[in-house]
């Protein structure tokens, strides 16, 4: 197979790359009256600007040559059939068979996955009415007021993301709590104000074998027998989500509360599968499906559209151009609407975890750079944090504006001040303003030369930093699933690009396998002599003087 960087369309990117770092976006827009209408993307609930980057038609056409080159819609069709595309742990890759609303068959080894998620969605459906309903009792007969999620990574990040974002479509049947953190901090806080007879604990756990969420199930079970002081209270109390029943089983959780998923679904991929009981405890199982809608109209676009009108292979073409040909290593998640609080957080799993590789398909390394380091956080207050970064310093980040056109709270005028500022930032990220500018706008205020002299190069803001925006029409269950499986091909996409291995995560394993050992060493009194200077120092320290 060739290797990336022998195809001529990636070769032509490389010195196309070259070519354009030497121009600035104002003069794109110049020369190019119409560069919004040819870069920019319109979809049901979703407008995608990208003509805020450092692309020209040359470049996006080089691009999609790429994507054609490296057989980009094959690789889509072996994902949506069932192909083990997961490489390294020879599995298929099936989050889309999961919202898969046309119900077509799915077949995977003989069997139809597309019957067994229908499956496991109804007795999802079953339980989230007797738990909404109040007719799913405590050990004590009391209805169940609280829901606490215990999971980590992808059995946290993708439920807990969307259940913030959907706050406003909930009725409060019930309230819905994470833990994911082993650091008993959470926990304690979390289970301090509730009442155990009516606080049902969700164990979401693809594996059943994370620590950390043992860990905190284990202190789960602790206080409610403590209250109870009766073991068969735990099959009020527990449900479990797994791909392993027979831990879960071993565990104690009862063999028919136990929701079914498969390891074709990644964890950070599986908020669509039962790992989003919470998100259907919290807005009921109808919303939960117009989510699972949502995600189903994007897979159909990206399915569908070509390549040039295509949202999610247009996000992994700037996102590859940005880092890998322009060399920006790092990217900003940017929403301006709070429901999407936990967004940046979530998708720095499902991007990093994903892609941040750097072996191709063969385990060969790889000589480029591959993917961006991801971060973020709600566009006004990293407006009054970090953005002075973004505007002034050396180094030029990427960043995705999202925003939405009608909020979800009543107050309007907020919402006017807030957007004001989504376009304004994306403006003036790029435009900039000269030193010229900045001494004619000095000298308007009436300062003397002296002090003009003096601060004008620190007011200078050179622009030229790309952006993309994304407009939404309003954060609802059905536009969140959109938004987030546009992200989940986007990542798809850059994977084949890059020829990466995205749905494994064989990085974390090493610090999980060192952690399990060292736990040993902390609770007894020998010490292990397998460690570098400076961790076995620490060790030491925090022995002496570890209470
Ligand atoms: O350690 C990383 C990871 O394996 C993630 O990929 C996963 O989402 C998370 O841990 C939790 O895993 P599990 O759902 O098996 O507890």
């Amino acid at each position: 197979m060739t290797s990336r960087t022998q195809l001529n369309s990636w070769k032509k990117l490389q010195s196309l790359a070259e070519d354009i770092k030497s121009t600035h976006l104002n003069q794109l827009f110049e020369q190019n009256p119409d560069r919004f209408d040819n870069f920019s993307l319109k979809l049901d609930n979703m407008l995608f600007d990208y003509s805020k980057n450092l692309i020209n038609q040359e470049i996006l056409d080089t691009l999609i040559e790429l994507a054609n080159d490296v057989q980009l819609s094959h690789w889509r069709e072996k994902m949506f059939n069932a192909e083990r595309i997961n490489l390294t742990e020879n599995r298929a890759v099936l989050h889309t068979a999961l919202r898969n609303r046309s119900l077509s068959p799915i077949m995977l080894d003989g069997e139809n996955v597309t019957e067994q998620v229908e499956a496991q969605l109804e007795k999802m459906k079953g339980f989230v009415q007797q738990v909404r309903q109040g007719s799913w009792l405590g050990y004590s007969n009391k209805r169940i007021t609280d829901i606490v999620n215990i999971g980590v990574g992808g059995s946290n990040l993708g439920p807990q993301m969307v259940t913030e974002a959907l706050k406003h479509e909930s009725d409060q049947s019930v309230n819905v709590h994470y833990v994911s953190n082993v650091d008993g901090t959470q926990i304690s806080e979390v289970l301090a104000p509730l009442n155990p007879e009516k606080v049902l604990f969700i164990i979401s756990s693809k594996t059943f074998t994370t620590t950390e969420t043992i860990t905190n199930a284990n202190t789960a079970v602790a206080w409610l027998l403590n209250k109870s002081q009766d073991k068969a209270s735990i099959a009020k109390h527990f449900v479990a989500v797994t791909a392993n029943k027979e831990n879960a089983m071993k565990f104690g959780i009862d063999g028919d509360s136990i929701f079914s998923m498969w390891d074709w679904v990644g964890g950070r991929f599986s908020l669509w599968s039962a790992i989003g009981l919470p998100i259907a405890l919290d807005i009921g199982f109808e919303k939960f499906i117009q989510l699972l809608e949502g995600a189903h109209e994007m897979d159909e676009h990206f399915k569908h559209a070509p390549f040039d009108q295509n949202a999610p292979v247009l996000l992994a073409l700037i996102s590859l151009f940005n880092c890998t040909f322009l060399g920006f290593k790092s990217q900003a998640i940017l929403p301006y609407d709070q429901s999407l609080h936990m967004l940046s957080a979530y998708l720095q799993q499902a991007e990093m975890e994903s892609n941040g590789k750097s072996v191709n398909w063969h385990g060969e390394q790889v000589p480029y750079a591959t993917v961006a380091s991801i971060w973020g956080e709600l566009g006004i207050n990293g407006q009054h944090a970090f953005y002075q970064y973004l505007h002034q310093s050396n180094n030029v980040v990427p960043a995705d504006f999202i925003g939405s056109i009608e909020p979800v709270s009543g107050l309007k005028h907020h919402h006017t001040t807030l957007m004001a500022n989504f376009f304004a930032q994306t403006q003036a990220l790029m435009t900039g303003v000269n030193e010229q500018q900045v001494r004619q706008d000095l000298k308007a205020k009436g300062r003397v030369q002296q002090v003009i002299d003096k601060i004008a190069p620190h007011k200078v803001h050179e622009g030229n930093r790309p952006t993309n925006t994304l407009l939404m029409s309003k954060i609802t269950p059905h536009t969140i699933g959109q938004l987030i499986a546009l992200y989940e091909h986007k990542i798809f996409s850059q994977g084949i690009l890059l020829q990466i291995c995205s749905f494994d995560q064989w990085g974390v394993e090493l610090g999980k396998g060192l952690a399990a050992n060292i736990e040993d060493e902390l609770n007894s009194d020998s010490s292990c002599a397998d460690h570098d200077g400076s961790t076995a120092n620490l060790i030491k320290h925090y022995k002496a003087l570890a209470s």
